[in-house]
């Protein structure tokens, strides 16, 4: 979606749709209020009225969108008006949308176009017989401002960001026989071009290094696991501490041994969402040069069950020195963690570091399919998060690390086993984390539940991958460690 910043008064150009985003209650003037009079809107949110053809409206089409209450009014609003005005017209057969807001603040114009940006994602790259009439025509925008050059200004950080909440979710919309663990890697280091320094370690490297958790789940699979460190260095001071993030990427999990139900399965090419994340962050805080130090840690493998596959019941050794006997291979995900989140503060000593994991179905049974879970050892931290995910609007919400379930992970003849059984299952898939983190500040969000949407409920999250957590942990950032 190309996006321009326009003047209230600026001609429309041909085949434009105009979209004009309105407060409940609010009155329309001549034909326009004979048309509301004869339908049902009311300008609550997210309702929508198409006009043909309006009397008196120098456009071809014009398409009233429902913005609620004025005093609620805010960023998120200006951007589910834009999204909602998008999705009602976005096959009309016109080819632009221009968006009239109901002030011409030029901050909620620059959240609007976000908010198309986000709006008009698809991925249709094996579509090869879509018929035309179920294709999206509208293709740019124009988004009304008081200051249409302030806007564009406030735009640029907010169109990195969905340039980096769009790479999160063609990563995560990929089906596991194209996206594999060296593929990802390889389209990580792409981003070499944006500035982000990546380095790939293979399974040799990781042998050297003793990660013998995270080799294990790999172990069945034909592709070769990969750990990618990605580095964006863009603190005055190079040197200074930096903050760290950790993403599970199992991109496909079959269980292993402890093999899933056919049904559903296919959903299992997700399990890469936090890596994907993760790579999404990075590619934000590169593309609006963010003042920070950070890193990012993705763990990739493929959890396959095969004659080389590891048992339930083999013990395998932790880069950290842990053992863990593995009780369920389906617990993969927890694995894959323990090497990464252990060599990030081994090698990197951030100031925190936050893991993101499609961890447990337990957690879509705890919060439904809104709320990702945050688990934390530390209240700080947690608050910046719960903060950010407030003004992005990304649900998150705290979960305990009960110190008494943690014997639930005890292993009869390891350090530690990998399930906790059935009761708090995204708790002791936390806890079993904790054990690898050396007492620095730390939150896990456990993003089973929001990675993936079907079908939408938000407009700005089109059906499928949603790129959670990109937008939360680029604002904490923005907001709390730059500078
Ligand atoms: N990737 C799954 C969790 C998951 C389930 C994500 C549903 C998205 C939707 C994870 O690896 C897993 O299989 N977890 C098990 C843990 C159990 C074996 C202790 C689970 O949640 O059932
Ligand atoms: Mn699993
Ligand atoms: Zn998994």
């Amino acid at each position: 979606m190309e996006i321009e910043f326009v003047a209230a008064g600026a001609a429309v150009p041909p085949k434009t749709v105009l979209a004009r985003v309105v407060f409940e209650g609010q009155t329309q003037d001549g034909p326009l209020a004979q048309a509301v009079a004869a339908s049902r809107f009311t300008g609550a949110k997210g309702q929508t009225l198409d006009i043909i053809a309006p009397q008196g409206v120098d456009a071809p089409r014009l398409v009233l969108v429902g913005a609620g209450k004025a005093d609620d009014f805010d960023a998120i609003g200006a951007e589910h008006a834009a999204a909602s005005a998008y999705a009602a017209v976005k096959t009309c057969g016109l080819e632009a949308i221009r968006v009239e807001l109901p002030t011409g603040d030029v901050d909620l114009a620059a959240r609007a176009a976000l908010g198309l940006r986000l709006a008009s994602y698809r991925f249709d790259k094996y579509r090869t017989k879509e018929p035309a009439e179920k294709k999206p025509t509208v293709s740019r925008a124009q988004v009304v401002a008081a200051d249409p050059d302030a806007a564009l200004n406030a735009f640029a950080p907010l169109s990195a960001l969905a340039d980096g909440v769009t790479f999160t979710r063609d990563l995560v919309s990929e089906p596991a026989n194209i996206l594999h663990p060296v593929e990802f890697a390889r389209r990580v280091k792409e981003l070499e071009r944006l500035g982000l320094e990546v380095e790939i370690l293979g399974e040799a490297e990781m042998m050297k290094l003793g990660m013998g958790s995270l080799l294990g789940v790999g172990q069945g699979s034909i592709r070769e696991s990969q750990l990618v460190v990605i580095k964006w260095m863009g603190a005055e001071d190079k040197s200074a501490q930096p903050i760290a993030f950790v993403g599970k990427g199992v991109c496909f999990d079959t269980g292993g041994i402890s093999i899933k139900p056919a049904d559903g399965m296919e959903d299992m090419k997700w399990d890469m969402g936090g890596a994907g994340a993760v790579s999404g962050l990075m590619h934000v805080l590169a593309g609006r040069k963010a003042k920070v130090n950070a890193i990012g840690i993705l763990g990739l493998v493929e959890n396959m069950p095969d004659g080389n596959a590891q048992r339930p019941g083999d013990v395998v050794t932790s880069m950290s020195g842990q053992t863990i006997e593995v009780i369920n291979t389906d617990a993969e995900g927890r694995l894959v963690l323990a090497d990464a989140v252990w060599y990030c503060q081994d090698r990197f000593k951030p100031k925190f570091m936050v893991d993101l994991a499609t961890l447990t179905g337990a957690i879509i049974i705890s919060l439904g399919n809104d709320y990702a879970g945050l688990f934390s050892n530390n209240d700080e931290l947690s608050a910046n998060l719960l903060e950010a995910s407030g003004k992005e609007g990304e649900p998150l919400w705290r979960m305990p690390l009960p110190p008494q379930y943690d014997k639930n992970i005890d292993s009869m003849i390891a350090d530690v086993k990998n399930t906790g059984g059935r009761p708090g299952g995204s708790i002791t898939a936390a806890l079993f984390i904790q054990r690898f983190v050396n007492g620095l500040p730390w939150a896990h969000l456990d993003i089973a539940s929001t990675a993936w949407k079907k079908p939408s409920t938000v407009p700005t999250l089109p059906e499928g991958a949603t790129g959670y957590g990109v937008r939360l942990l680029n604002r904490m950032v923005q907001e709390k460690y730059e500078g």
